[in-house]
């Protein structure tokens, strides 16, 4: 079957792109034979995006969210590969654990890799699988503090035997780089404490503090620091400074780039995420760190949780909150406003994604590689209204919110899935 993506722009051009089964084989302004057309002029063209952080969650915890539920909710998104994160019940620490996930994950829509947890314990079973089977594994996920996870690390000399396995196979360490130790020492200060403290509590500079530490690993050991959702100034300055290594990269969020305090009035628990929301400060230091070429990559850090928990107290109410349906929206809606271009948007959703992990003929839109694909329409109105998401999680700090660039269809390995308002 010869698919014809017809008059698409590409890379600024108008130009005809031909899918053969899964691949792209044609890219140019001539027009091949084909069985079946796609008329999409005026309508941009870029490789589907691949999102390195996401919390699936199907696996004892299928009432927050379930490989159906994500992969549509990844399809209206525009996101073609998910990277779904280790901390299920149980976490995903050892090879059978790894074997329940895939199971899982059989039913997804779209492409997927597993990180792999690291623990204080289990660096036997995290270098076995590695040596074995490390085919769907994209990278190890450490966490230096409890986060809708039981299991952080602590201490150098394990973080640095995981680095030198790193090095080894060549693989990114994930790092949530919040310290426990720090943020229970400045939790005790908040006694009654609500989300306008959760900035205060899990305070910017615990962020600060594992990022430096895990920055020296990297320069010590040569593993692959990847730091995950990096949400303060300090940190994007600290990785601009150690880049040139080639093995420290930096994530950022859409919330963490768009959203600040001002948001918690309207948006209360349900902006409530870890790292937290910081600071206008902190929303202009993540935009000179895309401008910098400081930041690698976006990711949605989708972290599904049921609206009634949510709904409870400061305490009791866990953190994040659904980001699948919502980044390249807002994205593209920051092209239009001319704060990001497309090819930046581009190398930061899709391209850096897959040369940082390793993902063959993946995040470009060229001959020979895999057709996974994305479709916009620039002029597309949007208007964030969480009771119509796909995901399990109907609430959203941005609800309500409008703007314009929006997803018109999804192509996952060739397979076109239209995006309507309704359902895929
Ligand atoms: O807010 C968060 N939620 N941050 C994390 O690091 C974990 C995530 C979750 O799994 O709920
Ligand atoms: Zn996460």
């Amino acid at each position: 079957m010869n698919i014809l993506l017809k008059d698409v722009i590409l890379s600024g051009k108008v130009q005809n792109v031909l899918i053969r089964d899964k691949e792209i084989v044609y890219t140019g302004e001539e027009m091949p034979d084909y069985d079946r057309v796609v008329e999409a002029k005026g309508l941009h063209l870029l490789p589907g995006v691949i999102d390195p952080h996401v919390h699936v969650r199907d696996l004892g915890q299928q009432e927050k969210e379930d490989w159906t539920s994500a992969s549509k909710a990844a399809i209206r998104g525009g996101i073609t590969t998910v990277f779904d994160m280790p901390n299920n019940k149980p976490p995903t620490i050892n090879l059978p654990n790894l074997e329940r996930k895939r199971e899982k994950a059989r039913k997804s829509l779209v492409n997927y890799r597993f990180n792999l947890a690291v623990t204080n314990y289990n660096y036997p079973e995290v270098k076995q699988i590695l040596e074995s089977q490390p085919h769907d594994v994209a990278a190890l996920k450490l966490f230096l503090a409890g986060s809708s996870a039981n299991e952080y690390v602590s201490g150098t000399d394990v973080i640095k035997r995981f680095f030198e396995l790193s090095r080894k196979h060549h693989i990114p360490v994930i790092c949530h780089t919040e310290v426990q130790a720090c943020i229970d020492h400045h939790v005790r200060k908040y006694p009654s404490p609500t989300v306008f403290d959760h900035d205060a509590i899990r305070h910017r500079i615990c962020s600060v503090e594992g990022t430096r530490m895990l920055i020296d690993i990297a320069k010590e050991t040569g593993g692959i620091f990847y730091a995950a959702h990096t949400s303060t100034a300090e940190e994007i300055q600290m990785i601009g400074e150690n880049k040139d290594r080639g093995n420290i990269y930096c994530e950022i969020t859409p919330h963490h780039l768009l959203l600040n305090e001002e948001i918690l009035p309207t948006a209360g628990n349900f902006a409530k995420v870890n790292p937290p929301i910081r600071t206008r400060a902190d929303n202009e230091a993540l935009w000179e760190g895309i401008r910098k070429g400081v930041v690698d990559t976006f990711g949605t850090d989708h972290a599904p949780h049921r609206k009634a928990e949510k709904l409870q107290d400061y305490r009791n109410a866990p953190s994040g909150f659904p980001g699948l349906e919502t980044m390249l929206r807002l994205l593209l809606n920051e092209v239009n406003k001319g704060r990001l271009d497309m090819d930046t948007l581009v190398r930061l959703t899709s391209t850096k994604a897959a040369s940082i992990f390793g993902l063959e003929k993946r995040g470009q839109v060229k001959e020979g590689y895999i057709a996974d694909l994305t479709l916009v329409d620039m002029n597309k109105e949007w208007k964030i209204e969480a009771d119509r998401f796909r995901t399990k999680a109907k609430y959203s700090p941005y609800e309500g919110m409008t703007g314009k660039g929006d997803v018109v269809m999804t192509i996952v390995g060739g397979k076109i899935y239209e995006v309507k308002e309704v359902d895929i």
